[in-house]
């Protein structure tokens, strides 16, 4: 079966790059993906999916819908991922399918994520009968936006009741082109964002017991908090703690200010370690400010849970590209620091992300995400539709 789905893959190849190319032309960024959403609805209502639901957040974006197998083989539900939203950017790209859209680029892939989902659903579609259970596709938008990611949305619409398994693809710009990148438990870090503000007492700089001065505590919790990291993680475990900015609320030669503000981001795999670090930040502030008679507000947020892969679903969809792609085509990919908005599905069902290479310096698709000029390899696209296709039927064919 799963060299018929390949042979599936490749006879819709042409289909799948112009309906990629057509969502690079007509890109909208996260949350306002509504001409994306209808184009999708409509593909999937033709291919005759069921329980189409459309507009999640309390919005008219992303889809979800189901294809069902054959009836009573079992219960079992497996959750197909593509996002679909494009960045605030202008494509600054020379090729025919150059975004219409001054203020919008698909830089990061979500067009091809798209197309090669839409492509799945036709194949799985045709093999319909000898689906042992059902796929849900979900179609998500947001994963962009940070503070209010399109994942979370779909979780909170129910998107994942029931669903056993949940696999993605990302499309890499920095992996070769053809190579299927897995890896088993942590993958993509959690991303939190924290916020400090540190009042004293101002006064002149000439008579600094007059005053409560806040940028030594500033000082003292910019030294302590590399301190975290160095000091408090093993050094098997991985965690990043940066300063993104320090402010004082005057910045004049003679003046002592009143108040210091500052800010940043930590990154960790572990949630034992993100707890840790998150306690030993709100520790050395308020020890730092009670030694200097500050007082310190400090507000962290956790804006996205690290992505974290379960080893039987991650193996399988390793077994399944090994057959699709061909073994040598197959590695375990490193830990990434990035960010992803797929793990509030990882942290439901037992999940699979992997990434999907596309660079080629021949085809200029070496870019970085996020730059006006991301391109990607189309030639691989077929690649990525066989393997959700495929990884959905092994999966209901209880091969996990
Ligand atoms: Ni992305």
């Amino acid at each position: 079966m799963i060299g018929k789905i390949k042979e599936l893959a490749k006879k819709y190849e042409k289909e799948i790059i112009e309906t990629r190319r057509r969502f690079h032309q007509n890109p909208e960024t996260s949350w306002k993906e509504v001409e994306t959403t209808k184009y999708i609805a409509e593909t999937l209502k033709k291919l005759g999916c069921e329980n189409i639901k459309v507009g999640f957040g309390g919005t008219q974006c992303g889809v979800t819908a189901e294809i069902v197998g054959k009836p009573g083989a079992n219960e079992k539900c497996v959750a197909l991922r593509a996002d679909i939203d494009a960045l605030p950017l202008k494509d600054e790209k020379d090729v025919p399918y150059k975004s219409q859209n001054e203020n919008a680029t698909h830089a990061c892939g979500h067009d091809a994520h798209t197309a090669m989902l839409l492509a799945a659903a036709r194949i799985l579609t045709d093999i319909k009968a000898d689906l042992k259970g059902k796929v849900r596709l979900l179609f998500q938008p947001a994963e962009e936006h940070g503070v209010n990611p399109g994942a979370k949305a779909l979780v909170d619409g129910g998107a994942m009741e029931g669903v056993d398994a949940v696999f993605g693809i990302h499309v890499m710009s920095t992996t070769p082109s053809g190579e299927f990148w897995y890896r088993v438990g942590p993958f993509m870090a959690a991303a939190d964002g924290w916020e400090l503000t540190i009042s004293g007492k101002g006064g002149h700089g000439s008579t600094p017991e007059t005053a409560i001065d806040p940028t030594i505590a500033a000082g003292q919790i910019i030294g302590a908090f590399q301190s975290i990291v160095a000091r408090e993680v093993s050094a098997k475990d991985t965690a990043v703690v940066s300063i993104g900015g320090v402010k004082t609320s005057s910045f004049v030669f003679n003046i002592i200010p009143e108040r210091a503000e500052m800010n940043g981001s930590v990154r960790t795999f572990r949630p034992e370690v993100q707890d840790h670090v998150e306690e030993a930040m709100k520790r050395i502030v308020d020890g730092v400010c009670a030694g200097t008679r500050c007082r310190g507000e400090f507000k962290y947020s956790r804006f996205l849970p690290a992505t974290i892969n379960e080893e039987k679903t991650t193996l399988l969809a390793k077994s399944v590209a090994e057959e699709l792609f061909g073994a040598a085509k197959v590695k375990e990919s490193p830990l990434n620091m990035g960010s992803e908005d797929f793990s509030y599905y990882s942290r439901i069902a037992p999940s699979a992300f992997a990434y999907l290479g596309t660079a080629s310096a021949e085809k200029k698709s070496d870019m970085p995400h996020h730059s006006p000029k991301f391109d990607v390899d189309e030639s691989v696209l077929f690649m990525g539709a066989a393997m959700h296709a495929a990884f959905a039927w092994s999966c209901l064919e209880g091969k996990k």
